[in-house]
This record gives structure tokens, sequence and C-alpha cells, in this order.
């Protein structure tokens, strides 16, 4: 891992630069109409010259300039946010949690096989484990059998609601490495309520963490760094 300020990832994530990588990652990957849709949003905004930036430009420029050794990640369904790791930092060891709810939002949800491929696609090299089921129950159960896990890198996009993503983020919220990141998506998604989970978040952990988010873009982006 490298070292990777906070103030140093805010000027990175809006560079039209790495977004468009965002979206060259797509084109290695497969992607249903959803994804389709959102990266040609993506493209379209950066053409038009405006900023953007969402989960997966944090989570593609954070694996840039932090380097990752490992990431753990809640929610994955096709590996569209797990790609954009494992494309920039190829080497990284992945712990990937999903329920493989299906259909989800409407959306098919093939699980690990499909997300395998998908990773090998964008030349991952590194290891790759899957945990399947609710998210409340297999990341303690990892815990218990990983007590000095530490991860530099989190992302909690699973479990939507309140109660479930308040669960998730505060059970994995002690293994972020010191210097590494968490990433809470969906904080302004108008079919659900998380940005009061974020904020109830950043007043309980704020001396440990600190924060950047976007509003603006996508369904809204929560990022926390652990401080050192
Ligand atoms: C929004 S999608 C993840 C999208 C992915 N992070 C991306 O950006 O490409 C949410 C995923 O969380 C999973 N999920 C929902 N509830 C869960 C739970 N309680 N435990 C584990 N996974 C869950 C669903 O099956 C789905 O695949």
């Amino acid at each position: 891992m490298t070292p990777y300020r906070l103030d140093q990832f805010s000027r990175d994530v809006v560079n039209p630069q790495n977004a468009l990588s965002v979206v060259s990652i797509c084109r290695r990957i497969e992607m249903d109409s959803a994804l389709i849709g959102w990266s040609s949003n993506i493209e379209a905004r950066i053409q038009a010259g405006e900023v953007y930036w969402d989960l997966a430009c944090a989570l593609r420029q954070i694996a840039e300039g932090l380097r990752p050794r490992n990431y753990l990640e809640i929610g994955v369904r096709l590996g569209n946010s797990t790609s954009m790791v494992a494309a920039t930092a190829p080497n990284v060891s992945i712990a990937a949690f999903d329920l493989w709810m299906s259909p989800y939002a409407g959306l098919d949800n093939p699980g690990p096989d499909f997300v395998r491929r998908q990773l090998t696609g964008v030349g991952h090299r590194g290891e790759l484990t899957f945990h399947d089921g609710d998210s409340r129950e297999t990341i303690p159960h990892f815990l218990a059998d990983h007590p000095a896990a530490e991860f530099d890198l989190v992302c909690v996009d699973g479990d939507h609601s309140d109660e479930g993503a308040w669960t998730d983020v505060t059970n994995v919220v002690g293994i972020v490495t010191p210097g590494g990141y968490l990433l809470f998506d969906d904080l302004t998604h108008p079919f659900h309520t998380l940005l009061p989970i974020w904020r109830r978040f950043q007043e309980e952990f704020g001396s440990q963490f600190e924060f950047v988010e976007n509003l603006k873009d996508s369904h809204g982006t929560g990022v926390a760094r652990r401080k050192e």
C-alpha cells in the first residue's frame, strides 16, 4: 500500500481521465443494459466538459493512488465495482461478499462464476474468495475466522436497508488499515434513505476517519479514510 492522502484523492478523482478510465474498464467486462446506460452517461458528461465522479470512479482512483494489497467488497452483482479495483491493481487480494439476490432491482445477478470471469477478463491475478450469503452473518463469521484481518480498501454496497447498511458499515469499520479507505454508496438513491446512515457513521467515527462525499453525481458516494 502507498500512502494516499484524502486531499490528493479529492484532486485526482475529478480528473476527467479517471472517469474515462472507468469507461474503458467497462468496455472490457460484460455489462447489462443498466450498466451500459450508466457508462454512456459518464462518457457524455465528460465529453460535455462536466466534472463527474461516483463509486466506480472513486474505487478506480483509490486503486491507482493507494495500490491496496487487499479489497473487501459487500455487494458485488456483476462485478463492475470490483473490476475497477482488479483492473487497476491486478495483484490485489479480493474478498467478495454477496447474497446473489436474483433478480436484484429487476436485474440479473448471475453469481460468483460470472464475476470470476469478469475479473480474469480485466487481468486480475490476485487471490479471489467469495463469501455467499447475508452479509449480516457472513461478515461476522469471516471476522471470527480471521481475527487479525485488515483491509486497505473496503466498499459497502450490499444491503440498502437502513439497518442492514448500518450493520455492514459498523461490522467492517474496525478492519480498515490505518491510511486505508472505506466507501459507502447510494447516499441519495431515491429508493433508499442511506444519507442519514452515512451522517450517523461520520458522527460516531469522526475521530478515526476523515471524509469526502459527492451528493451530486449518480446516487451519491461517501469516502472515508482512516487516520494513521
Ligand atoms: C447495488 S448491487 C452491487 C453493485 C456493485 N457494487 C457495483 O457497483 O457494481 C447490491 C448487491 O448487494 C447484494 N446484497 C443485497 N443485500 C445483501 C445482503 N444482506 N448480504 C449480502 N449481499 C447483499 C445484492 O445481491 C446485489 O448483488
